[in-house]
């Protein structure tokens, strides 16, 4: 059985070069409102590893704090008092977690050199869903993904967004596809990637992203019927074309969680692809691990 994974190595190699299981983005990137981080080299991103000097900067962006649910009843964002939470959060999608002495969970991939929340509304794990849709072109024999330009940095995405609460993640899957991309797409019949944490530049010690990621692999004829509209999140939406290049620059880990998912089809063929189309993705995905072409 290829079962999903959780917090694994795996989701962090294969694209962006550096050691399996270790968060950069979350340690090296930021919004342009937060502050500079504290630095962490690598050997001290464990919280096992003891790191006197440790002294992040702290927080919270005003419009977290604008939207704190038991002040505004249309918030989306916990209390920035943690005691005031029904409930602090004692386990995530990547296991049980810890938490320091002022009782605020830890990201379970270590330091980030951030304390608060920043820009994510949840103490501990903030929820998302990923809908990975792709095609092979049959014009220019390239694998396509449905990517938006996202309006926050301009970069290429998946069309995933937040689980909204109460939601099941298989409703947030197909919604987000629908609602950024203009398609309708039974996610249901996706195959699960990829359950666990994610490396995103808003991640801090006490406020990170963990996302459930699904991937459906469609036919010509049902691409060819799609009427691509981007939404109200997003700049643009198309088929990109995922040339190594284009995968790298993804958002976040958007670039692991498409090789694993092109990795899968590879190693299953869920999706029933044609010998020619499977020497395709074999190549693309030869080429997302810095392997030398067959
Ligand atoms: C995005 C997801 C992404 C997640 C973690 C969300 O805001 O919509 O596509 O995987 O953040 O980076």
């Amino acid at each position: 059985m290829d079962s999903p994974k959780p917090v694994t190595p795996t989701l962090f190699v294969g694209c962006a070069g550096h050691a399996p299981g270790m968060h950069v983005k979350a340690r090296t990137e930021r919004p342009p409102d937060y502050p500079e981080r504290f630095p962490v080299p690598d050997e001290l991103v464990p919280w096992e590893a003891d790191y006197p000097g440790y002294h992040p900067p702290y927080y919270v962006a005003p419009v977290v704090l604008a939207n704190d649910s038991t002040v505004n009843p249309k918030g989306w964002a916990d209390p920035e008092d943690i005691s005031l939470l029904a409930q602090i959060p004692t386990e995530s999608m990547s296991g049980r977690l810890r938490h320091d002495s002022a009782g605020r969970p830890l990201n379970p991939a270590g330091r980030t050199g951030m304390a608060g929340r920043g820009l994510l509304g949840k103490w501990g794990p903030n929820y998302a869903a990923d809908p990975i849709i792709t095609r092979i072109n049959r014009i220019s024999g390239a694998v396509e993904m449905l990517a938006v330009q996202r309006k926050d940095n301009g970069q290429w995405a998946i069309p995933g967004g937040m689980v909204d609460k109460g939601e099941e993640v298989s409703g947030t899957l197909s919604r987000e596809l629908r609602e950024e991309t203009g398609v309708t797409l039974d996610m249901g019949q996706g195959r699960l990637i990829y359950r666990g944490y994610v490396d995103d530049r808003r991640n801090t010690d006490h406020a990170w992203m963990e996302t459930t990621a699904k991937h459906l692999h469609i036919g010509p004829e049902i691409a060819e019927q799609m009427d691509l509209k981007a939404g109200d999140d997003a700049r643009a939406v198309r088929w990109l074309p995922l040339t190594p290049r284009a995968a790298r620059n993804l958002y976040a880990s958007h670039c692991s969680l498409v090789t694993e998912a092109l990795a899968g089809m590879l190693r299953l063929n869920p999706f029933g692809l044609s010998e020619e189309d499977l020497r395709i993705v074999s190549e693309l995905v030869r080429a997302l691990r810095n392997e030398p072409p067959r």
